[in-house]
């Protein structure tokens, strides 16, 4: 009997870092023929992963190009995924989260009539241009996936709302927690995959640490100014010291690179990979960020998290009180920041960890459900 082929497609640092315990768990399963497809939309951060997670895909398309708009993305990603699964003919398409590469996978196997599994599925926040263009784009895969895997009840919840097939929608738990338990048990083991942060974390000795990440299109030109100058002012601040792996994208880039040369108290680093950003995660005092990911990593463990937005899809951090919107406002992130490390009784508040996200076991239950989904 023919194995049914599941093509599993992703292009960026997220998707890559939420999909290897999903590829691992379907390899497991010798009933089903698993091939991986990157778009490659990031290069050197998908790289980063791939190589961490020991995943070597089938096929890469290469497609970056540097300060890529959002139409060449999606015109290039459309004809070169629309080949691939031409070539390929998948039994089924996974994408997984709200990216151009998730968006357009979707796209591709509708087109071709090939069923979508949608990881990380119902996140909402109810407004198009927050987070942009993401709301859109997971939006867009709703109605196409005929398997919505839900991280959470409130997920399950909003795609019940958009009158989606309940019978569809599973709550499995969000597969970052998979990654981050799994990756944090490797650091455990080998304390190796992580040393590069031995010499800034020995430097930094004694202070508090501020761990920041921000890439959102929300907050690029004024917002970006505003957080950097945030940043230097913070950093002023005795005893107190900033780790900062500043996106790649230009429009982040060029703005930190300006505004945070040659602060002491600043390490404005490339990306870490994988084991390197949770030992910082696990170091750190206070994150400050406008990522989904880490929105969702830092209650896992325990590190109270100001989210530079308006919105979020996430809400379940703040319900938790482990996570507070501040928005990229210079004054209130000075404010929130220096008040966490003020207010004993308000940081003790927020660093509890627990895991709202997920326990640990949603790739498992994922890759049962696509097993299921043909019969087997
Ligand atoms: C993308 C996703 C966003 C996700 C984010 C995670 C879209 C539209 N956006 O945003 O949903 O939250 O990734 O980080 O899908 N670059 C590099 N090297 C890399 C990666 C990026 O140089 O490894 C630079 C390139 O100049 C590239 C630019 O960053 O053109 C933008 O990359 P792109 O994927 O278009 O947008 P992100 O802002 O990274
Ligand atoms: N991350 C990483 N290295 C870094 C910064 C972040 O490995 O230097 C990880 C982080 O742990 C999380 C993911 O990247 O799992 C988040 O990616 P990003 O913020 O780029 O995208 P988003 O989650 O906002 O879509």
């Amino acid at each position: 009997m023919t194995r049914p082929i599941v093509l599993t497609v992703f292009g960026t640092r997220p998707e890559a870092i939420k999909l290897f315990p999903v590829i691992r768990a379907l390899r497991a399963d010798p009933r089903i023929d698993t091939r991986i497809c990157v778009t490659a939309q990031h290069r050197g951060m998908l790289d980063q992963v791939l190589d961490i997670a020991g995943v070597t895909p089938d096929i890469d398309l290469d497609l970056m190009e540097p300060g890529q708009s959002l139409d060449r993305l999606t015109a290039r990603l459309l004809t070169g995924l629309g080949e691939v699964m031409d070539a390929v003919m998948p039994q089924r398409v996974i994408v997984q989260g709200d990216t151009a590469t998730a968006m357009v996978g979707a796209l591709a196997a509708y087109y071709r009539r090939v069923p979508t599994a949608h990881v990380e599925a119902g996140l909402r926040s109810g407004d198009i241009w927050q987070p942009f263009p993401e709301e859109v784009n997971r939006r867009i895969v709703a109605p196409i996936a005929d398997l919505h895997f839900a991280p959470t009840e409130t997920a399950a919840n909003a795609l019940l709302r958009e009158n989606v097939d309940p019978r569809t929608i599973h709550v499995t738990g969000n597969t970052v927690v998979d990654a981050l338990l799994a990756t944090r048990a490797r650091i455990a083991d080998q304390p190796g995959l992580a040393a590069g942060l031995d010499d800034l974390l020995a430097r930094f000795g004694g202070k508090r640490i501020v761990l920041v990440t921000t890439h959102r299109r929300e907050n690029f030109g004024g917002g970006m100014e505003s957080i950097a100058r945030a940043i230097r002012r913070i950093a002023g601040r005795e005893g107190l010291a900033v780790i900062f792996p500043v996106h790649p994208n230009p429009n982040v880039r060029t703005v930190m690179e300006r505004e945070l040369g040659g602060l002491d108290n600043v390490a404005a680093i490339d990306p870490l990979d994988y084991p390197h950003f949770i030992r910082a995660l696990d170091a750190c005092d206070i994150v400050l960020t406008d990522s989904g990911g880490v929105q969702e990593e830092a209650p896992a463990l325990g590190k109270p998290v100001l989210v530079m937005r308006e919105t979020t899809e996430r809400p379940e951090g703040v319900a938790a009180g482990t996570a507070r919107l501040i928005g990229a406002d210079e004054d209130r992130i000075v404010t929130e920041i220096f008040n966490l490390l003020d207010d004993k009784a308000a940081y003790q508040a927020m660093a509890r960890a627990h895991n709202p996200f997920g326990d640990g076991h949603a790739s498992t239950r994922i890759a049962g459900l696509v097993a299921n989904a043909f019969g087997l």
